[in-house]
């Protein structure tokens, strides 16, 4: 679907790929091209926090982020925002993330979910034939549910929408059905008890044909145990037309869950959490411990690598195959080759590691750090804005940052980059073959040229030439016998 370009084909869509131009006689595919609404306007007050519900975090993503991803996944276009007046920050987070993609509309007052979605039509134009219609708060729903359910809009079914049975239905709307066919939905508030017996959910997420969903909001009024604009009535209106209402019903009810309060934020984390573990194991992956294993749903991670108990991988990041993820470890937004090492403890922000490196226990990768094929970083390491060039290594207690090394160097034990002169930051650049003696203090800007020797205990500042050996210290001092005066008691 990635180059449909905000086309949709109902009838075909799963691998359907359509061309702009068809070939001259052709008869074209009837196409849909379809929008879609996320519904964020709604308060949150039960999350008891400063911050709109939606924008509180699921694996570090902004929960409204969810359907917006989704929907672009569709190729929907617009994707519109319905938020409150108040949640210019909500604006802020999704245009942050997704750049360009998504606008807004402000819903000026709370008056029901058909109100929310007559905000958002005023973003879609007339050309849009197929509208989808998501929630902020639902991050769980997939991408196979909606692809399903956009195939239950065509000719004489005008509105598709998700169900869920539940055996704790209280506060959803109730599907009604009569011989099977959907005739409405009725609001908890507004059911009578045989009505609230029904296990069967209104999930709120719609795909509905546009024509329909204009001139039906029309209709729609505010007579009901709430007083509010119910976008559920669109059922009623398309039934009692004589027209085919189309349903998906999820297996797993966790698709459909909303988040009102921090402890149901946390439960849909851990559904989350394992729906990922489950899937990465599948895949080929070992989990040793999944209780104790974090790993972001954004994350991909190849075949026979193990993670280690007390593992976080978060955000963004790619590992490949056969590498092995130690205790503890902490990878973030990084890109790991095959067969990488990760000792215990070992913390990775932001870095480029290429395959067969061996880093930690303990080390400590900062943003801009790449380790490229074979190289090794041992205990107390710290590297931040800096390569480290094939088979090179910094096994124990250094700190480099902006600094460029090339192949084959030693870093040895205690070196340090001086990379900050208190205003600025210096780059070194340490050229292939250098081997740097323990507890050096490299003063940047500096360039070690090939194959130099850089003394034990140096401190150096000026440029070191091709294959020098460079002294930067006092000589040392030997006073004969002197220990054993100083040992002597005084009198
Ligand atoms: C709605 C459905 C109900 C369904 C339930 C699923 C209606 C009338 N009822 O219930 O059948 O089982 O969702 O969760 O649609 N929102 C706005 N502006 C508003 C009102 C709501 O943006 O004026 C947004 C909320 O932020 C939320 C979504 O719409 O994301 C649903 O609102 P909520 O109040 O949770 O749903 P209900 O109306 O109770
Ligand atoms: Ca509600």
């Amino acid at each position: 679907l990635e180059n449909c370009g905000g086309w949709v084909n109902a009838s075909a869509f799963d691998g359907f790929h359509l061309t702009e131009t068809l070939p001259s006689g052709n008869v074209p595919a009837p196409m849909q091209k379809l929008a879609a609404i996320v519904l964020a306007a709604g308060q949150g007050t039960r999350m008891r926090s400063k911050l709109p519900k939606i924008l509180h975090q699921l694996e570090g993503r902004a929960l409204v982020h969810f359907p917006v991803e989704l929907a672009l996944g569709l190729n929907a276009s617009p994707v519109v925002v319905v938020t409150s007046p108040q949640a210019e920050n909500v604006e802020r987070s999704v245009s942050s993330a997704f750049p360009k993609s998504v606008s807004f509309q402000v819903q000026e007052k709370q008056r029901g979910t058909a109100d929310a979605v007559k905000a958002g039509l005023r973003g879609i134009p007339r050309s849009v034939s197929n509208i989808l219609i998501l929630y902020g708060d639902v991050p769980l729903l997939t991408l196979a549910t909606l692809k399903r359910l956009i195939r239950g809009v065509k000719p004489g079914r005008p509105i598709a929408f998700v169900t869920a049975q539940l055996e704790k239905p209280a506060g959803y709307g109730r599907v009604v059905r009569e011989r099977k066919k959907v005739i409405r939905i009725v609001e908890h508030k507004d059911a009578g008890p045989e009505e609230q017996a029904i296990q069967e959910v209104n999930a709120g997420i719609y795909c509905i044909d546009a024509a329909f969903l204009r001139k039906s909001l029309e209709h729609i009024s505010t007579q009901n145990a709430q007083g509010e604009f119910y976008l559920t009535d669109l059922v009623s209106i398309a039934s009692s037309a004589g027209q085919v209402v189309s349903t998906v019903t999820v297996e797993d009810s966790s698709e459909i869950r909303g988040v009102n309060t921090r402890s149901e934020l946390v439960e849909l984390h851990q559904i989350l959490r394992f729906r990922t573990l489950d899937l990465l194991m599948a895949s080929g992956v070992t989990v040793l411990d999944p209780s104790n294993t974090y790993v972001s749903h954004r994350a991909s991670i190849g075949m026979d690598t193990v993670i280690e108990p007390g593992a976080h991988i978060r955000g963004q990041t790619r590992i490949g195959t056969g590498c092995r993820i130690g205790v503890g470890c902490i990878v973030e937004d990084s890109v790991i080759g095959s067969d990488v090492h990760l000792a215990p403890y070992s913390i990775v922000e932001q870095a480029d590691v290429q395959k067969s490196v061996s880093i930690g226990p303990f080390a400590r990768l900062r943003p801009g750090t790449r380790l490229e094929t074979g190289a090794r970083v041992g205990n107390f390491v710290e590297l931040k804005n800096t390569t480290l060039g094939e088979g090179s290594k910094a096994n124990h207690l250094a700190y480099l940052g902006d600094a460029d090394i090339k192949k084959h160097v030693n870093i040895g034990a205690g070196t340090i980059t001086c990379n900050y002169d208190g205003t600025a930051k210096h780059k070194t650049i340490i050229d292939s073959g250098v081997f740097i003696g323990s507890n050096a203090t490299l003063v940047a800007p500096l360039e070690i040229e090939r194959d130099a020797y850089i003394a034990a205990g140096s401190t150096i500042t000026d440029r070191v030439s091709r294959d020098d050996l460079a002294f930067g210290r006092a000589r040392q001092v030997n006073k004969s016998k002197r220990a054993r005066i100083l040992r002597k008691p005084k009198t």
